[in-house]
C-alpha cells in the first residue's frame, strides 16, 4: 500500500544512496528563495516549452491522450508553484516519489523523466544567465541548486520505479528482493560473459 509514510521512506532510501555533496541541500533552498519572484515569473514559459518538447517527440508524445495538454500544463504549473513556495523537505521528496509512480502508471519511462528533469535545469540556466540583475557568481549558484534539485528528484523517481517493479514481482510471484538481485546479477554476468567480457579477480570487467 502506498501512503505518504511509505513514499517518504522511498525518497529517503534514494537520497541516502547519493553522496551528500550531490544532494539538494538547505543552502540550495536559500539560493532559490532569493529568486522566488523571478522563478515564478518564468513559470508560464517553462510550462509551455516543457510541453512543446514533450509533445514534439514521438516517444513522449505517445504517452499523452487527446486533448490532455491543458490538464498537464495545470499539473506542471502547480508543481512549479509548490516547489518555489513550499519547503523542499522530506515530505516534498516523498510527494515526488508518489508523482513518479503516477507517471509509471501512464507508461512514462525513466529516460523520459530524466530528460525532462534536466530540461528544467537547462531552462533555468538559460533564463538566469540572461537576467541582468543577477551576477555571474549568483547565477552559477542558482544553476547548481537546480542541478542538485534535478539530480535528487531524478534519483527518487528512478528508485521509486525500480522499487515498484520489485514490489510487483513480490506481489505477483512472491519473489524476494534479495533473490531478484542475485538472479539479475547472475543473468547479467552470464550475458556479459557471452558478449566477450570476463570478470577479473578485482571484480571489474575487461573485454575478453
Ligand atoms: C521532471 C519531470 C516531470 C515532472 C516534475 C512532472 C510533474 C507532474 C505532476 C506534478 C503531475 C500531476 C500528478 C498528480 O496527479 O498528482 C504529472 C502528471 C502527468 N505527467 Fe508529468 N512530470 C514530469 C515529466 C513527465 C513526462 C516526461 C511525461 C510524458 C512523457 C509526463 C506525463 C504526465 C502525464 C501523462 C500525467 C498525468 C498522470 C495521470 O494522472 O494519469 N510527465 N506530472
Amino acid at each position: 500500500m502506498y501512503d505518504m509514510t511509505k513514499m517518504n521512506q522511498v525518497a529517503k532510501a534514494a537520497i541516502n544512496q547519493m553522496p551528500p555533496e550531490s544532494r539538494f541541500n538547505q543552502e540550495d533552498a536559500a539560493v532559490i528563495d532569493r529568486h522566488t519572484e523571478a522563478l515564478l515569473a518564468w513559470g508560464p514559459e517553462l510550462v509551455e516549452r516543457f510541453y512543446d518538447t514533450a509533445f514534439g517527440h514521438e516517444a513522449t508524445n505517445a504517452v499523452f491522450r487527446e486533448g490532455e495538454r491543458p490538464m498537464r500544463e495545470k499539473s506542471l504549473t502547480d508543481f512549479w508553484v509548490k516547489t518555489l513556495t513550499k519547503p523542499i523537505d522530506l515530505d516534498y521528496f516523498g510527494w515526488m516519489a508518489m508523482v513518479g509512480l503516477i507517471h509509471v502508471v501512464r507508461g512514462v519511462e525513466n529516460p523520459m523523466m530524466l530528460a525532462m528533469s534536466s530540461f528544467i535545469t537547462d531552462f533555468i540556466s538559460e533564463k538566469v544567465s540572461q537576467e541582468p540583475t543577477v551576477d555571474a557568481e549568483e547565477a552559477l549558484r542558482v544553476v547548481n541548486a537546480f542541478r542538485r534539485f534535478s539530480s535528487t528528484i531524478s534519483a527518487i523517481i528512478t528508485y521509486g520505479y525500480d522499487s515498484a517493479r520489485v514490489n510487483a514481482l513480490f506481489d505477483i510471484i512472491g519473489m524476494e528482493e534479495s533473490l531478484l538481485q542475485r538472479l539479475t546479477k547472475q543473468t547479467v554476468e552470464k550475458h556479459l560473459g557471452e558478449a566477450g567480457y570476463i570478470m577479473t579477480e578485482k571484480r571489474s570487467f575487461i573485454p575478453g
